[in-house]
């Protein structure tokens, strides 16, 4: 059984006392949650205070980005070790916003993602089609291309520390998610690439997480789909009623 995991990505949003501030009140609302994993992931100058805010709580710590070298000449750049050291467990990695904004590509997905391992931290990678590759049928040829690189070269044992975002770009802040049809066929496809890649076993084990316009009124109906296992979620994260309805919607 995969435990269901709802992950909080607040992108550019919040500064330290706003971030302390929602994370006092879902530490409070989510208290008693022990069947979902729950991860909030704030920008880099408040997570030195949210994880102080969510110590001993059910609640962990992801960064949005990080980079693949340890140390050196690279500047605004932050290394694996760093988050680490504050007490990040997760990192988002290749959010369709940073593909798009910030030339990040497969390769630069598959060296962070290795650089993340080797510290500890488990990636959430995110992989996703836009809406003109979903027009012209090119959503599993995406998805694929998205895979194989990312993947590229990671072993059976680290796959399995590794959680995939699916987020069709065309749902992500849009207000318009996919049909929990859409997000099934997506999930599954990807649980086939695992297990041509890997095995069945690793196929089973693998949490794949839907994003894209998540919110406590669809939470239920995705969360019903088979191979759905969480969701990653952007703006419904960012106040602690939905948040919360959300992780509380997860339970399956
Ligand atoms: P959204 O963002 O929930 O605001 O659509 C999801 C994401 O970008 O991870």
């Amino acid at each position: 059984m995969r435990k269901p995991i709802i992950a909080g990505n607040w992108k550019l949003n919040k500064n330290i006392k706003e971030t302390v501030e929602l994370l006092e009140a879902l530490k409070k609302e989510l208290a008693d949650i022990k069947d979902v994993d729950i991860a909030v992931c704030p920008v880099f100058t408040s997570l030195v205070d949210a994880a102080k805010a969510i110590e001993g709580s059910n609640i962990k710590l992801g960064a949005q980005n990080v980079y693949w070298e340890d140390s050196g000449a690279y500047t605004g750049e932050i290394a694996p070790a760093m988050l680490k050291e504050i007490g990040c467990t997760y990192v988002i990695i290749g959010h369709s916003e940073r593909r798009t904004y910030f030339g990040e590509s497969n390769e630069t997905v598959n060296k962070k993602i290795k650089a993340a391992l080797v510290h500890g931290l488990l990636p959430i990678m995110c992989i996703g089609e836009r809406l003109e590759e979903r027009e012209q049928g090119k959503t599993f040829a995406v998805l694929e291309d998205h895979l194989q690189g990312g993947l590229e070269g990671i072993s059976a044992d680290d796959m399995l520390k590794i959680i995939i975002a699916y987020e069709p770009v065309w749902a992500i802040g849009t207000g318009k998610t996919a049909t929990p049809q859409q997000a099934q066929e997506a999930h599954k496809y990807i649980r086939d690439f695992l297990k041509k890649k890997y095995n069945e076993d690793i196929a089973a084990a693998v949490r794949i997480q839907y994003g894209g316009s998540v919110k406590p009124a669809n939470i239920s109906e995705l969360m019903a789909q088979e191979d759905l296992d969480g969701a990653l979620v952007g703006g419904a994260s960012l106040k602690v009623d939905s948040f919360s309805q959300i992780v509380k919607g997860a339970r399956k």
